[in-house]
Order: structure tokens, then C-alpha cells, then sequence
């Protein structure tokens, strides 16, 4: 049962996440043409606050629900008397889901904080210049996040 609920939790979280990115990545970003520079900011700087205030729970409780399911497998094999031994791909899920995290902790201290910063003071390179940065490191984590996806769907390498 719980593995079940965190289960569940783990999934929704990085539906949310991930989906997110993709959303931003491939239907928002390419459809900013059809606005004046100084709009395109203001809109993704709304867009990406709320987006932002969601993964900042979304991302720990993904990251938090694996490392649970971690636990309920240890307390599983534990109570048979045996040890456990982790298959290499949730290694690589757990560092690959925590690198993500740390990438989107950098997005929101340090470019985010530039992109609002910029937009208060209406400097538009700048804001373009944080944007810009924004955008390759959520490409980043997105690629990242879609290796896991399969690499946790195939169970590969077991
Ligand atoms: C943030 C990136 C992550 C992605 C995209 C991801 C993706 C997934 C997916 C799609 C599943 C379902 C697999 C299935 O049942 O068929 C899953 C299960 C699981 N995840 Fe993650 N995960 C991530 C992070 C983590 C982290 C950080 C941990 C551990 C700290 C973790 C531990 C687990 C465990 C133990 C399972 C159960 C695997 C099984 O039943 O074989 N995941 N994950």
C-alpha cells in the first residue's frame, strides 16, 4: 500500500516537472514571435514564476517519494533476512534525479533571480541575456529527465 502511494506521488510529481519543461520547451518558447520583445519577457516571467512555485514542490516530493520507495524495498527485503541489493538503474535514477534537482535549484537562485531582476528595471538584454539561460538549463534537465523516464520504464540496465 505504501509503496503504492509513493509510487503514485512519484510519478504525478514528475508528470507535473517534466511535462512542465516540455510545454515550455516546445509550445510556449517557439510561439513568443507573435509578440514585441519587451511582451515576450513579461510573459514568460509570469509563465515561469508560476511554473516555478509547483516544481519547487514537485521536484523534492519526486525526489523525496524515490529515496521512500528506496526505503520500503530495504524494509521489504530486510524482513525476508536478506540485504539489499540496488539495480544499477535506480543508481542511476536516484544521482540522475538529484543532479536535476541541483540544476533546478541554480535555475531558480541564479538566472531567475537575474530574469526578475532585470524585468524590475526594465533592462531587456539583460532579461534576454537571463532568459536565455534559463532555457539551455531547462533543456538540460529535460534531456536528463527523459533518459530517466526510459532508462526507469526499460529497467535498463537492470
Ligand atoms: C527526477 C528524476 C526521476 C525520474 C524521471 C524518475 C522516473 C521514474 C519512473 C517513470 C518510475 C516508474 C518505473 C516503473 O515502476 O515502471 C520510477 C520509479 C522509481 N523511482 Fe524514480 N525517477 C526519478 C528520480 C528518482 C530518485 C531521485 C529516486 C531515489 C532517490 C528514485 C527512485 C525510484 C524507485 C526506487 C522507483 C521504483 C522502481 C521499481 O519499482 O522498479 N527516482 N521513477
Amino acid at each position: 500500500m505504501t509503496e503504492i502511494v509513493l509510487k503514485t506521488l512519484h510519478v504525478s510529481s514528475l508528470i507535473v516537472w517534466i511535462g512542465g519543461m516540455v510545454f515550455a520547451h516546445f509550445f510556449l518558447r517557439p510561439s513568443l514571435a507573435v509578440l514585441e520583445p519587451p511582451q515576450r519577457l513579461a510573459l514568460m516571467t509570469a509563465v515561469l514564476g508560476r511554473f516555478f512555485r509547483v516544481v519547487t514542490l514537485a521536484a523534492p516530493l519526486a525526489w523525496l517519494s524515490g529515496a521512500g520507495l528506496i526505503g520500503q524495498a530495504a524494509q521489504a527485503v530486510e524482513a525476508t533476512g536478506g540485504r539489499l541489493q540496488l539495480p544499477l538503474y535506480w543508481h542511476l535514477m536516484a544521482g540522475g534525479g538529484t543532479v536535476m534537482l541541483g540544476v533546478y535549484a541554480w535555475i531558480r537562485l541564479v538566472p531567475y533571480r537575474a530574469l526578475l531582476a532585470a524585468v524590475g528595471s526594465g533592462n531587456l538584454p539583460a532579461g534576454a541575456a537571463a532568459l536565455a539561460r534559463v532555457r539551455g538549463a531547462v533543456a538540460f534537465n529535460l534531456a536528463l529527465g527523459t533518459a530517466i523516464v526510459l532508462i526507469a520504464l526499460l529497467r535498463w540496465p537492470a
